[in-house]
């Protein structure tokens, strides 16, 4: 599990990347297997998808974290993230401003099951790729005409957390051919390109890196399929570009904002790397 570590070792200025004695015992951390209620089965573990050069197995986040931090996710009454899924069910069916609710038009949560797994994706209508948090609003503004959810507001998490949840087990599985190959490759290069004072790109920490030790981290893959996480760190469920902005803010780089076209590319490019892993969302983390 070793791996040779970027920066020289634990004597560098800013970072430190390390391979202490704890990764041992987080070891034994990954090799567990996750079921949700005793039923809902993840895949947390598979090959990678056969556009990644440089990695041969993608892993779920859950994977790096320590035993309690993965137990709060095997039962529903321990995962602080269904409060948010709960909030977002009374949602679903109350009034958006003008009469109109989701319900009105989609029967239950449950009939958007497996929606998550393939965003973001190619819609026709609007000529880009949409997260879901864009559909959603899609729905609001234009089927409902009603007043549109800030695009990283408590509400939209919920909601996203709820799109989640009615998926979770489902394979993730983003297209990242035909029309959404454009934004695909651009979402790619930005996930290599160093960014800040401290020139650092995803892949730097995330691919070069994961299984290594950056300060008190256990270093992930950076994976998305569990998102919204729930993070013990602020106690709140937090939005896949939330993540990115504030890892992006830990290179000590000017970030984009979330909802703007460069980490709608980005999302769609990080999603497509975890392409096999099972949805999983809301997830635990710290
Ligand atoms: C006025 C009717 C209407 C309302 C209200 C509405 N939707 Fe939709 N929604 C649609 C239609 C029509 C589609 C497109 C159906 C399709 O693509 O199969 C859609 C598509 C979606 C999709 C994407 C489905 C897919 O297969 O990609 C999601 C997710 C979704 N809606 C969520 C919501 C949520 C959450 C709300 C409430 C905040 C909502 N919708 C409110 C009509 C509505
Ligand atoms: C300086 C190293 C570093 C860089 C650069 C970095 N991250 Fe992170 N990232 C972390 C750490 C540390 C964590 C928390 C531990 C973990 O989950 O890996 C994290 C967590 C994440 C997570 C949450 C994973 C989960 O399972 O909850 C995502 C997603 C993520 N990063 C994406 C990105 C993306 C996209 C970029 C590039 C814009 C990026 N990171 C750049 C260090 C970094």
């Amino acid at each position: 599990m070793s791996k040779s570590v970027w920066l020289g070792g634990c004597a560098a200025a800013a970072l430190m990347f390390c391979a202490p004695a704890i990764v041992t015992a987080q070891d034994d951390a990954a090799d567990r297997e996750l079921v949700i209620n005793g039923e809902i089965e993840i895949v947390t573990e598979a090959d990678a998808p056969a556009h990644l050069e440089n990695m041969s197995t993608i892993r779920s986040g859950w994977t790096f974290r320590s035993p309690e931090t993965q137990t709060m996710q095997m039962d529903d009454f321990d995962n602080p993230g269904t409060l948010g899924v709960e909030a977002a069910r009374e949602a679903f069916s109350a009034d958006l401003g003008n009469g109109e609710s989701c319900a009105g038009c989609h029967e239950s949560p449950e009939e958007l099951a497996g929606v998550r797994a393939v965003y973001p994706k190619w819609d026709a209508d609007a000529g880009a790729v949409q997260t879901i948090e864009m559909q959603i609003n899609e729905c609001i503004t234009e089927r409902a005409g009603a007043e549109a959810w800030g695009y990283d507001s408590g509400e939209m998490i919920d909601m996203s957390a709820l799109m989640s949840f009615v998926s979770r087990g489902e394979a993730v599985n983003v297209a990242i051919d035909g029309p959404a190959a454009e934004t695909w490759e651009k979402g790619k290069e930005i996930y290599y390109t160093r960014y800040g004072q401290l020139e650092l790109s995803c892949a730097n920490c995330h691919e070069d890196n994961y299984d290594n030790m950056i300060r008190a981290d256990h270093l992930s893959q950076g994976q998305i399929n569990g998102f919204p996480t729930y993070r013990l760190k602020n106690a709140k469920l937090n939005s896949v570009q939330g993540r990115f902005k504030g890892c992006v803010r830990d290179t000590r780089a000017e970030t984009f904002s979330p909802g703007s076209p460069e980490f709608v590319a980005l999302e769609l490019y990080v999603a497509s790397r975890g392409n096999g892993l099972s949805v999983e969302g809301p997830a635990v983390r710290n």
